[in-house]
């Protein structure tokens, strides 16, 4: 069973919110507090060789106020963007550990947006079969999302996230005020995350969005996200079944992502496709129309012109179908709950190629 809680008791002074991820293999903790990044080494035993990888986009002080806090600290900063999710990369990182002597008694920190901490976690997990790792997450969607469930990944040339490992972090520390220094865009792109939480399983995020600042809010907004992932993600670790749900607005808005990845002046971020691909996976008008005023709210896309046939070939290239040509899509028939459904691919197909607006809702039968 999960369980989450508001904690007096981590930092000496102040509250700050903790979340326990209780999984099968190992749990960890997630806290969340403004000003957590100084205090890291209250948390975690920093007392020993630490590899702190982070990307020249990222602050500096950010990595040099958690290598303050460790005995014997070794910085590494890639280069900024996904093409430092690489197998070059991920290697260069290990021969730097082996040269330093690192043992398996050691740890590794990322400090930075999801690059960052795939790459990072990848580099723990296959060092000597796994060294400890902890996440600074620094970006909305890292915050919100990439920084849990255990997920770890390069890229092998143009394919994503192929070479990977499952391996849980021994402690995540999110600091919203590293927020600050990310541009504006980055910042709405991850939210997009957090919408799609809301739209999940929880309609008090949902109205978050809608009536309320966000960056007011946004530790709320990060709590609340985490919990419906970590409810998820603690159900099903290794995505056999209900994980399959954080990929709400991810089948259209790969697609989106691919075509428009392709055409260097139309290129969105990850988070701006997945709000453009959840609109069709809402089952009503009603539903569709506060979504677009929360989009148009956080400054996200609601529509965007992108090559239809590229689109629709990256679809065939990552569709999942299954024998009958159907493919799995996550519904949301309410704010705060969702379906997962089987559609005919043709279905998804007609929203890519702009001749639908929407999936159609199941008949009664189909329902799982
Ligand atoms: N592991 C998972 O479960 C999971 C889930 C979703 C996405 N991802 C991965 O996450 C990656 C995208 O992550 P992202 O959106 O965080 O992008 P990112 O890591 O590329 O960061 C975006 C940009 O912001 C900069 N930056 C980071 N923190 C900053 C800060 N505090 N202030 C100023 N600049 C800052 C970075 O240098 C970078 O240029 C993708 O590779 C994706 O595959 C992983
Ligand atoms: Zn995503």
């Amino acid at each position: 069973m999960s369980q989450c809680e508001t904690v007096g008791s981590v930092f000496k002074g102040g509250e700050s919110m903790r979340l326990t991820m209780r999984l099968a293999e190992r749990s960890y903790d997630i806290i969340i507090k403004q000003g957590s990044l100084k205090r890291i080494g209250e948390l975690v035993n920093l007392n020993r060789k630490v590899l702190i990888v982070t990307d020249n986009g990222v602050p500096a002080t950010y990595s040099q106020t958690v290598a303050a806090q460790c005995k014997q600290p070794y910085i590494e900063t890639v280069e900024q963007g996904e093409q430092s999710k690489s197998i070059a990369v991920w290697q260069q990182l290990l021969c730097r550990m082996v040269e330093l002597n690192f043992t398996r008694g050691d740890a590794v920190v990322a400090v930075g947006g999801g690059v960052v901490g795939d790459l990072a976690g990848f580099v723990a997990a296959s060092y000597m079969r796994g060294v400890d790792f902890i996440n600074v997450p620094t970006t909305t969607l890292s915050q919100i999302d990439s920084s849990i469930g255990g997920k770890t990944a390069v890229n092998l040339e143009k394919t994503k996230n192929i070479v990977g490992a499952f391996w849980q972090p021994r402690l995540v520390v999110i600091d919203p005020d590293t927020l600050k220094t990310l541009s504006k865009r980055h910042y709405a792109a991850g939210l997009a995350e957090a919408v799609k939480a809301g739209f999940l399983a929880d309609s008090e995020l949902v109205r978050i969005f809608e009536e309320e600042d966000c960056e007011e809010y946004i530790e709320q907004i990060i709590y609340r996200s985490l919990i419906v992932k970590k409810n998820i993600v603690e159900r099903d670790e290794r995505e056999t079944g209900d994980r399959a749900a954080l990929n709400l607005g991810h089948t259209i808005g790969h697609a989106i992502e691919s075509a428009c990845s392709l055409q260097a002046d139309r290129a969105l971020y990850h988070g701006e496709c997945v709000a453009l691909g959840m609109v069709p996976m809402l089952e009503s008008e009603a539903l569709c129309n506060q979504l677009i005023a929360i989009c148009k709210r956080l400054g996200l896309p609601t529509e965007c012109d992108y090559d239809k046939q590229l689109a629709l070939a990256a679809m065939r290239h990552d569709k999942k179908t299954d024998v009958s040509g159907a493919i799995k899509v996550v519904k949301i028939p309410k704010a705060g709950m969702f379906r997962l459904d089987k559609v005919p691919f043709e279905q998804v197909e007609a929203v890519l190629l702009g001749t639908a607006d929407q999936i159609p809702a199941p008949k009664k039968e189909e329902e799982e």
